[in-house]
């Protein structure tokens, strides 16, 4: 039997060398020990914000600045122990949503996913005349074509810059907000259908751009075999949460 290699994935200049990113996990299940061990494998770790600054004393009374305080030192922690690729999960829906992702652009993580909400627009604080220029990547989250056809049109009018990846996260995914409960067992919304539906609304930026914009898939996907499959369906990487839950690296406790 030959054994392929697994193709790298390519996010711009970035090159992470196995093509499964972390999901971000929030309040507390994601930070710089778990992004840390998954970036030093060769895949894209990622910080989740939410709920980040909770055991800061100050969390109740100085809300923002304690959520950036706690976000800028896991950044740091997590970039002491690894060169591989961080990034940061900021959730659209959080209302310090342009707190972080000025703290994360200014930390100079190496890629943001912006999921919860549609990205629809970048805090007025980033450059967004030059965005290209800065060393952060910028990946939505989405779930429907629809989403990603949004978000892909707006960017390109508003700042002539397309997302560089995006990450389309099906009705498994674990912690996921996008879904009605009687959604999750229909055919009409597996992840499988809706792929196709993100590649082709994609497609046609990626040529007014020439950009290439990789496809991530998200949710229920756990071995080899799935990400063989995904693969298959045309996508450049996978996104995995649950999965790295029951990780020793995993900052959660052991008893959740
Ligand atoms: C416990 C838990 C917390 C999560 N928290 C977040 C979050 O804060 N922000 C987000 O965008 N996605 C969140 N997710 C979704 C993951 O990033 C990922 O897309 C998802 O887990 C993939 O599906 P899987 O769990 O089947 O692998 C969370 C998932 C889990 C399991």
């Amino acid at each position: 039997m030959s054994l392929r290699k697994i193709p790298t994935l390519r996010i711009g200049d970035l090159e992470a060398n196995i093509p499964i990113i972390q999901g971000g996990m929030g309040v507390g299940i994601s930070l710089s020990s778990l992004t840390s061990a998954v970036a030093n494998e060769g895949g894209i770790g990622v910080i989740a914000t939410a709920g980040i600054g909770q055991f800061e004393p100050d969390w109740y009374t100085n809300y923002n600045e304690a959520n950036k305080r706690a976000l800028r030192r896991e950044i740091r922690k997590a970039r002491a122990k690894t060169t591989g690729i961080i990034g940061v999960n900021i959730m659209v829906a959080l209302s310090d949503f342009d707190d972080l992702v000025q703290c994360a652009v200014d930390e100079g993580v190496n890629v943001l996913f912006l999921g919860a909400g549609l990205p629809i627009a970048l805090p007025k604080t980033l450059p967004l005349d030059r965005l290209e220029k800065l060393a952060t990547k910028f990946v939505p989250i989405v779930s429907s074509g629809r989403a990603a056809k949004i978000i892909f049109r707006g960017w390109a009018k508003r700042y002539s810059y397309i997302p560089d990846a995006v990450v389309v996260e099906g009705p498994l995914a674990g912690g996921h907000l996008g879904f009605k409960k009687e959604q999750i067992d229909n055919p009409d919304y597996t992840l499988e259908k809706i792929l196709p539906e993100v590649i082709s609304a994609v497609k046609p930026y990626q040529e007014q751009f020439s950009k290439s914009i990789p496809v991530i898939a998200a949710g229920g996907i756990y071995t080899g075999v799935d990400i063989h499959k995904f693969v298959q369906l045309g996508v450049q990487g996978v996104q995995l949460g649950t999965r790295f839950v029951g990780t020793y690296e995993c900052d959660a406790s052991p008893e959740f």
